[in-house]
């Protein structure tokens, strides 16, 4: 007995950042956008909480419990005095450590896999909170579509999305941790008074319209000029996306995937060609927009 599940990988549309907090978090304005790349996530019955991973890049990711799939299992029997005795095997596909929420779409995946193995029904609140706790973008997985991310970014709030966006993502050689570019985004804005993050209206309504122009002028990522100071060579590969005709480019998230906003597939395809043939990226991935959230696909 098994259930799978299948989670997407995400980028964010606008990435408004405040200053820090006292807990060390930023608020955040984070308006995410769920993409067609995706990890899947299989649980079954086992004598202890085993972890294996496969895919290209299966050996960039933790096998203990420090990966999110293994802690949202713990938390999920913790929260029903049940012992964590499962399998998980993650299907990776989303970039490790790219700023694409990878790690979060497998604790998301683990949790909905584990709720259905061990027929717990547990409501969307219940789940939700347990996303919460593993990480600010871990709701997010859950939900899909896309939505606006308050607070650390875990608090959302659905969006509607009238029409569907293609995009290439360049995934860069090695990844970025989360917290060191949080890090430099306060070393570069030392001094500085950063603004409360606020969604931005246009953005919003080039959602709801499915207006790809609107949303090109309109995307922004807070995090980019951090992302770019700690590895200055994202910007040749931004520069190639928008030699080949995509709308907008932008790093995603904290990086170092860069994510290209184009017209349609055939863009999409001449865009990803022009970063394959550039050197200036590991792959290039082609993927479409709005994604739906973690759902069981077998099981
Ligand atoms: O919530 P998550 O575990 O994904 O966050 C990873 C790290 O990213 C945090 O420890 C913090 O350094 C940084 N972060 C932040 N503000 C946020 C979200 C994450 O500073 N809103």
């Amino acid at each position: 007995m098994s259930v799978t599940v299948r989670v997407p990988a995400k980028v964010n549309v606008q990435l408004a950042v405040g200053g820090a907090r006292p807990d060390g978090f930023h608020d955040l304005a984070n308006v995410f956008l769920a993409v067609g790349l995706h990890d899947e996530v299989t649980v079954r019955p086992a004598p202890s909480l085993t972890l294996t991973c496969s895919g290209p890049d299966a050996g960039q990711v933790p096998l203990d419990r420090t990966n999110l799939a293994a802690r949202a299992a713990e938390l999920l029997a913790a929260r029903h005095g049940i012992s964590p005795d499962v399998h998980i095997h993650i299907d990776k596909d989303i970039p490790v450590a790219g700023g694409m929420a990878g790690g979060s779409a497998d604790g998301a995946g683990a949790l909905l896999a584990c709720d259905a193995l061990w027929g717990l029904g547990s409501s969307r609140e219940e789940l939700l909170s347990i996303c919460a706790e593993l990480g600010s973008d871990v709701p997010f997985s859950l939900v899909g579509g896309a939505a606006l991310g308050t607070g650390r970014g875990e608090r959302l709030t659905e969006l509607e999305v009238g029409g569907s966006f293609s995009w290439v993502f360049a995934v860069a050689d090695g990844g970025l941790s989360t917290p060191a570019v949080y890090g430099e985004f306060d070393r570069l804005n030392e001094g500085v008074s950063v603004p409360d993050p606020v969604a931005s209206p246009p953005l919003l309504d080039a959602l709801r319209t499915g207006d790809v122009l609107a949303l090109a002028d309109a995307v922004s990522n807070d995090l980019q000029p951090a992302a770019l100071s700690l590895r200055p060579s994202l910007a040749d590969t931004l520069a190639v996306g928008t030699a080949a005709g995509a709308l907008a480019a932008l790093v995603s998230g904290s990086g170092p995937t860069t994510a290209f906003l184009v017209k349609d597939e055939d863009a999409a395809e001449t865009v990803a060609s022009a970063l394959r043939a550039s050197g200036t990226c590991r792959a290039a991935r082609v993927a479409g927009a709005p994604a739906v959230g973690a759902r069981v696909v077998a099981g």
